[in-house]
């Protein structure tokens, strides 16, 4: 059987929860393999709304496993908050749907507090990171200092813990910031004994064996032009947000890897700081942003609006291997008089089609228009209903970015979905 992944192919928000909560429906496994609570991915149906961090969007599929992989950051606090008010919303036993990889790192309160003096020493050139403590995790992971969810099994891992959180407190002094770092202690350790309650596995078995008889959807967080080696560096996220994330954060092989679903909205947005060549200043960006509802689900932080780009979104194809395009958002554009994509740059007075090196670069937007379709999609629920001035827009990006676009949202309810 085969591991699909589902992939966010622009700076994250494009709508990853509503598809992997419609696609689950197919899927008996969700995986989530990179990323933390810095993720918000919103899911709508029969009048609810919920925004998750760190729990697999497939929660609320009652025959669906979930799993919080190993490549996942944990935050226990934020996760122990998160579970509880599913299970209190819905009823749902959280601790018998959902599986943590042993192997996935555990983010401390003064994780987040090393983001915080990070980003306060870095002033104007800031990431307008989330804040939630991912980079300084992912960096103890890397320079081989983390603790994992299953030191917490370990008769010694309040030790641990303090051992840790001391390196946190000198590097914290040294940066001058000051804090409370013990504020959050109990907290913590309460959320501890929480996650003792969920069966904890060795992920990479767990998944292997559960691929002999199922397929599993991976999903992705935050997205391709936030990837720490091909986005915006350094206003990136510190994961592996493109395809190959989900072979390291899941422990499975590329050649068990099926369909790529890489999603997109029809326009895009970024929130925090760093390169957007086709981001709006005038009065349709605010329109973008209103009419999307385009404000942070995880910081509430008015999100920055622009045109469709085609450069930036076919390197995020070609990164991933994307095979079904997915795109997100289309009625925002039902208004619109005429409607934007951007299919080159000229890169500091040259002409280009790729995403440059140079993040500081000066990259203008080349546009090609298109006439705006003036009818509510909402309604659509066949590709037939579809005015022709759309489909002739949907023509144009399939043509340029050789993968064919399978599934359309008009809305963002699980109904307002057509498969193509
Ligand atoms: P979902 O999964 C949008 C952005 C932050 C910041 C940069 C680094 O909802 O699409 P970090 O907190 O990782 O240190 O922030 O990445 N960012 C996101 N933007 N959606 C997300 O997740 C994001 N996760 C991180 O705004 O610019
Ligand atoms: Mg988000």
């Amino acid at each position: 059987m085969k591991l699909d992944v589902v992939l966010g192919l622009q700076w994250g928000d494009e709508g990853k929860g509503k598809i992997v909560d419609v696609l689950a429906g197919r899927y008996p496994v969700v995986a989530r393999f990179q990323g933390g609570p810095n993720a918000g991915h919103s899911l709508h149906f029969d009048g609810k709304s919920f925004v998750l961090r760190s729990v697999p969007s497939g929660i609320f599929r009652d025959d669906a496993t979930n799993i919080v992989g190993n490549g996942v950051v944990l935050d226990p606090i934020t996760f122990q908050g998160e579970c509880e008010n599913i299970a209190e919303k819905t009823g749902i036993p959280v601790t018998e749907r959902i599986v943590i990889a042993k192997k996935a790192h555990l983010i401390l309160p003064t994780h987040r507090l090393l983001d915080a003096a990070n980003e306060a020493a870095m002033g104007k050139g800031k990431i307008g990171s989330t804040l939630k403590g991912i980079g300084p995790t992912y960096t103890d992971k890397i320079s081989r200092h983390g603790l994992r969810v299953g030191d917490i099994l370990a008769p010694d891992f309040a030790d641990r813990y303090a051992k840790l959180q001391n390196r946190h407190i000198t590097l914290l002094s040294q940066m001058g910031f000051e804090c409370d770092p013990h504020a959050e202690d109990e907290a913590f350790m309460k959320a501890v004994e929480y996650i003792r309650q969920f069966k904890l596995v060795d992920c990479e078995y767990h998944v292997n064996k559960l691929l002999k008889d199922n397929d599993i959807l991976a999903e992705g967080a935050q997205g391709s032009m936030l990837d720490i080696d091909y986005g915006s560096y350094p206003f990136v996220t510190s994961s592996t947000t493109s395809c190959s994330g989900a072979c390291v954060g899941l422990g499975v092989s590329p050649h068990k890897i099926g369909h790529v679903y890489g999603i997109f909205k029809a326009y895009c947005t970024r929130v925090g700081s760093g390169p957007f060549p086709t981001e709006l200043f005038d009065e349709t960006g605010e329109e973008l942003r209103r009419i999307g509802h385009e404000f942070g689900a995880v910081t509430g932080r008015p999100r920055r609006c622009g045109w469709l780009d085609l450069v930036a979104l076919k390197y995020a194809v070609m990164i991933s291997g994307v095979t079904d395009l997915i795109m997100m958002k289309s009625d925002c554009l039902d208004t619109f008089e005429t409607i934007k994509v951007c299919t080159s740059y000229i890169v500091d007075g040259q002409p280009s089609d790729q995403w440059p090196f140079d993040t500081f670069a000066n990259i203008e937007p080349v546009y090609t228009e298109f006439k705006g379709w003036h009818t509510d999609l909402t309604h659509c629920r066949t590709e037939e209903e579809l005015p022709k001035e759309f489909r002739d827009y949907i023509a144009f990006m399939e043509q340029y970015l050789e993968v064919p676009i399978k599934i359309i949202s008009v809305g963002p309810d699980r109904e307002a979905t057509i498969m193509r």
